[in-house]
């Protein structure tokens, strides 16, 4: 455990099609209240890289994270005003995720770390989203998280640092992943997330049933893969796509996703109840998709509906940055954690590891 009031983190992330640094400050008041400051959070975003090909490419994604690091690294560190004498750590991802763009944050993050002294923490991609919301919250321990994004659908209690306890997860395709392949079969583009939502503000939900896939099925794991086939389905018997068409459809798809989440959320929360024996509690969303305003909109009901209060990140923060990084690096290192310099990148790795990293 260490004794210093404030601890300030550099964070680094490449574990997908984002490349991030940031400067994150982990205060301690006279009080005894721990906050949480942003002084930098630089993201460089390769969409534009991989939209000619409708998803993520890794060997693209690797290359871009080699261009454009260093750069962003010095950006993080000029935007928040930190000299490397100021820093007491340094945080990276290092799994799971695409492994080339793993090892070229690591690497990175361990010759900054060799060459000015400073303590190297390991970071779980997933542990970063799960602690978010207390950077940005203030949210004590425990709660129910709902991680939604383009890799991971889980749902997990987050009961400390370190500490996670898996209760369902995917059995095939993450729900952030369902929203890109929608976005295509329609020629949305990419990413799809945000097209889909887009489109589906002027479609009519009713016009086409879809499955939901799960509901009212024990436990609260998540699949997607039966209701994408749907959709692929439903596009090709269509004469004519037209916008509507693609507009009712994406309506359709972004109803079931909601009301698939909205059953497992709340079976989630009775699971929670039971585990932590009360009645009452926190739901937090992280990933990229917790940036639908649909879901969140459903997701206020359901936790609603339960006694639970729902805490939704700002989107910025929701989508993969170096930020969350840091702050769960800053967290870890506050309890005295940090890695020694021959720590392996992981391309799996589950937060629970009483549970296999089947789907992420
Ligand atoms: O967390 P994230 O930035 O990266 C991963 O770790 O995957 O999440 C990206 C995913 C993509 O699949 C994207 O389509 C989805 O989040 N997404 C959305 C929205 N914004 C992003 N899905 C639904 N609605 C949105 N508004
Ligand atoms: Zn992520």
């Amino acid at each position: 455990m260490t004794t210093a009031k404030t601890l300030t983190i550099l964070g680094i992330e490449t574990s997908c099609d984002e490349t991030a640094a940031a400067v994150v400050r982990r205060v301690v008041d006279d009080a005894g209240q721990i906050r949480g400051e942003i002084l930098s959070n630089a993201i460089f975003s390769q969409i534009k890289e991989h939209a000619p090909f409708g998803g993520v490419v890794p060997e693209i994604a690797a290359r871009a994270h080699v261009e454009h690091l260093d750069g962003l690294i010095a950006r993080a560190m000029r935007d928040a005003g930190t000299e490397w004498d100021d820093l007491d750590a340094i945080a990276v991802t290092s799994g799971p995720g695409l492994i080339g763009g793993v090892i070229v944050g690591l690497m990175t993050a361990k010759g900054l770390a060799l060459a000015r002294g400073l303590p190297l923490i390991a970071v779980n991609h997933l542990e970063g989203h799960a602690l978010t919301a207390r950077l940005t919250n203030n949210v004590a321990f425990p709660y129910l998280l709902l991680l939604v994004s383009g890799g991971h659908s889980q749902l997990l209690i987050v009961e400390a640092v370190g500490k996670y306890r898996r209760l369902g997860t995917t059995i095939d395709d993450a729900v952030g992943e369902a929203f890109d392949k929608v976005a295509k079969l329609l020629n949305l583009g990419f990413p799809g997330g945000p097209a889909v939502e887009k489109i589906a503000r002027s479609g009519n939900p009713t016009r086409f049933t879809l499955p939901r896939p799960l509901i009212g099925k024990a436990g609260c794991d998540f699949s997607f893969s039966g209701l994408k086939t749907a959709v692929r389905q439903l596009t090709a018997a269509q004469k004519n796509l037209d916008d509507q068409t693609k507009a009712d459809i994406a309506a359709a798809f972004q109803t079931a996703v909601g009301d698939v989440i909205a059953d497992r959320v709340a079976h989630a929360i009775e699971m929670t109840n039971e585990i932590l024996n009360q009645t009452s509690g926190r739901l937090v969303v992280a990933g990229g998709v917790a940036a639908n305003l649909a879901l969140k909109a459903r997701l206020e009901k359901t936790a609603s509906e339960n006694n639970y209060e729902l805490i939704v990140p700002p989107p910025k923060l929701c989508t993969d940055n170096g930020a969350m990084i840091a702050w769960a690096g800053a967290e870890k290192f506050a309890l005295g954690q940090k890695s020694d310099l021959n720590v392996s990148p992981l391309a799996r790795w589950p937060l629970d590891p009483s549970k296999p990293a089947r789907g992420n």
